[in-house]
């Protein structure tokens, strides 16, 4: 879904910098102790949950 309409907002001129996505489905414990979500190196419980969209386009399996 985030891919979708931000491919269409990205059409229509917004900068990928100023949409904001939340990658709170991810989280369990959201204290960065269950290691359960993680997308690479990026721990979306300390690091986010909400990421521009440009950082998150760069993690694979993200979105
Ligand atoms: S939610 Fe458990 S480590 Fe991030």
């Amino acid at each position: 879904m985030f891919k979708f309409v931000c491919n269409q907002l990205s059409r229509l001129g917004v900068p990928m910098n100023r949409m904001f996505v939340s990658l709170v489905r991810r989280m369990h414990c959201g204290m960065g102790k269950c290691c359960r979500c993680n997308i690479g190196s990026t721990y979306t419980c300390v690091d986010g949950p909400v990421f521009d969209y440009w950082s998150v386009m760069n993690l694979k399996e993200a979105i």
